[in-house]
């Protein structure tokens, strides 16, 4: 077992979180037989930019019909967008429990249970056969995660011979130190930022070879900077990443914006694909 698995359900724990999703569903006026992914937007993409930035790795890597596996996939909303628009055949794995549970309600709400899956399970242990997957995806996981090695080695391990794995992450620069709360975790017990560079290491080792990439840092902060901007206007009632994040969303946030701002970590999105 994964001994940090309780730390981090507890982090990413929400009480009856698919009952909240829908009671401020039916505040907003929506109505409920009819829900469809851009009423849940708000909510469903737990990493900076949404789905917006989904989309663009997804149109820049072409996977349409993949059989993709996301990895820390939290409520789903990838995996249902990848479904939706790219047909990609989707499964979503997630150390939190409530998370799982809410993502498969979430894509029945929507009518997209047929196209994904999502089970509890552990980055570092996936329950699935050697090459399973053309697509390996990852977003705003891998800070959650100690163990770089057997994190890439599980990943090349699961992807066929033609796949490729796709990310869009949160790296250190230096090492040096952030400020908590931060989206991922409240203190440094389950944050394991790293820079990019050791995973490319781990890569390269086990035959995955880095291309395109992208700093994804200036955007992010723009993005980061209007969301805070808006905050205060907002009801607490409304469906938002508040619904994640809890009491602290602005703290959280503002922590993440300043180590952006002040070159301690970076965000970046990008490629591997088997050395050929
Ligand atoms: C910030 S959220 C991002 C969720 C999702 N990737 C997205 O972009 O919407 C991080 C997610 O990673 C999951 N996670 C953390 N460590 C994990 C692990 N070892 N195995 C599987 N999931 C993990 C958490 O439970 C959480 O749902």
């Amino acid at each position: 077992m994964n001994i940090l698995e309780p730390q981090i359900e507890d982090y990413y724990y929400r009480a009856n979180l698919y009952k909240d999703i829908i009671n401020r569903l039916k505040q907003m006026g929506v109505d409920l037989n009819n829900v469809s992914r851009k009423d849940i937007a708000r909510v469903d993409e737990f990493h900076v930019g949404g789905a917006e930035i989904s989309k663009e790795l997804a149109e820049i890597a072409n996977i349409k019909n993949a059989r993709l596996l996301d990895i820390g996939c939290g409520i789903g909303g990838p995996c249902r967008m990848l479904a939706e628009e790219f047909n990609c055949d989707t499964v979503g794995i997630d150390l939190s429990k409530e998370y799982v549970i809410t993502a498969n309600l979430l894509s029945k709400l929507v009518g997209l249970h047929h196209k994904t899956k999502f089970i509890y399970g552990d980055a570092i242990n996936l329950p699935f056969q050697d090459d399973t997957f053309d697509v390996v995806w990852t977003q705003h996981v891998q800070m959650n995660i100690s163990d770089k090695m057997k994190f890439c080695s599980e990943i090349e391990r699961v992807l066929n011979n033609k796949g490729c794995f796709i990310y869009y992450e949160v790296f250190t620069k230096e090492n040096q130190k952030v400020s908590y709360p931060l989206p991922w975790a409240d203190d440094e017990k389950i944050s394991f930022l790293a820079e990019s560079s050791i995973m490319n290491s781990y890569f390269k080792e086990f035959g995955l070879i880095k291309g395109q990439f992208i700093d994804q840092t200036e955007s992010g902060i723009k993005i980061l900077e209007k969301s805070l901007s808006r905050m205060p206007q907002r009801q607490s009632s409304k469906l938002g990443l508040n619904v994640l994040m809890g009491s602290t969303t602005k703290d959280k946030m503002t922590n993440l914006l300043n180590g952006l701002k002040e070159g301690k970590i970076h965000l970046e999105s990008g490629i591997y694909r088997r050395r050929e």
